[in-house]
């Protein structure tokens, strides 16, 4: 979003329209004012119109579907589809095989692979030659199949068989809800390090009791999910109740795994309400008092989605 958008209008608290509506790709006059209010939740002006970057659709698209037998793994898998796919690759997500299992479960619906993996990822490639690109994928595949980096794979063939692989990655944040609620973390982590949080979460609240089959146990599980790509995780923890033993274990627990390795606690989503008071869990106190100078600069009433962020 901050790199694509190019222009936004906007109402400031005080009744100034600021009338960025640029369409431009470059503009280095001055402050980037308009990078303020992506990602500002409405704090310091309501956004009124935008203008954004309309890339061409590409006409050759190709998705990927693949098992893999450990996180080690999937790692050399992306890193070999930087490599190989460099500039059309334009999706590399990972989703546990926990996730898959309970997606078939609750769908009710086959996985495009059988049996059970630890890992499974969805590789989508866009172009604009599909000979060119299946072509490449095609050699990925046999590359990352004949190393014994992935276990196995399909591809899709029409848009309707892509869209279906798709669906085992998005489908996801819905069935995940089946049993009440769910705890979500949407946290940037360096991808060496990203899936041991997941792990360490599940012992962590093994160890006290917390997870199980049956309903005498608030949590389901402990699963993770997300963009690789953007070294973005989304650990979820579904849960048949909300309850505060099982808030004492995630937290601070997952807000200060997040900062000891520089990550953020809020990669995609937003701080919201719940967040709020983590914030320095990734920002530092210089940061923080620049953005509340910004606030208080634009919205000295504090009439802007009061309460939200700072
Ligand atoms: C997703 C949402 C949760 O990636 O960001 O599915
Ligand atoms: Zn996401």
């Amino acid at each position: 979003m901050h790199g694509n958008v190019l222009g936004i209008e906007a109402v400031m608290p005080d009744g100034t329209i600021m009338n960025d509506l640029s369409k431009l790709r470059k503009n280095n006059t001055g402050y980037d004012l308009k990078q303020l209010f992506i990602g500002g939740e409405g704090t310091i002006g309501i956004i009124t119109a935008i203008s954004i970057l309309c890339p061409q659709r590409s006409p050759a698209v190709n998705v990927a579907y693949f098992a893999l037998d450990s996180y080690e793994k999937v790692q050399q898998a992306f890193i070999e589809a930087k490599k190989q796919l460099s500039e059309i690759l334009s999706a590399f997500e990972l989703m546990d095989g926990k996730t898959q299992k309970y997606l078939a479960q609750v769908k009710g619906r086959k996985l495009p692979i059988e049996g059970e993996h630890p890992f499974y990822c969805l590789l989508e490639t866009s172009g604009s030659n599909t000979d060119h690109d299946s072509e490449k994928l095609q050699t990925y595949l046999e590359h990352v199949m004949g190393e014994g980096i992935v276990e196995d794979g399909v591809v899709g063939q029409d848009a309707t068989q892509n869209a279906d692989l798709w669906s085992c990655r998005e489908g996801i944040t819905e069935i995940l809800g089946h049993w009440g609620g769910v705890y979500k973390y949407d946290l940037s982590i360096p991808i060496g390090e990203m899936y041991d949080l997941v792990n360490e979460t599940r012992d962590k609240l093994a160890k006290a009791g917390l997870i199980g089959d049956d309903d005498s146990h608030p949590v389901v599980d402990v699963v993770g999910y997300g963009h690789v790509g953007d070294s973005n995780l989304h650990l979820n923890i579904p849960t048949r109740r909300f309850d505060k033993a099982v808030e004492k274990e995630l937290e601070p627990f997952v807000y200060e795994w997040v900062a000891k390795r520089n990550g953020s606690i809020s990669a995609e989503h937003g701080l919201g309400i719940t967040k709020k008071p983590y914030i320095g869990y990734s920002r530092s106190e210089s940061m923080i008092k620049l953005m509340k100078q910004i606030k208080e600069l634009y919205d000295p009433k504090g009439i802007m989605n009061p309460y939200k962020y700072i």
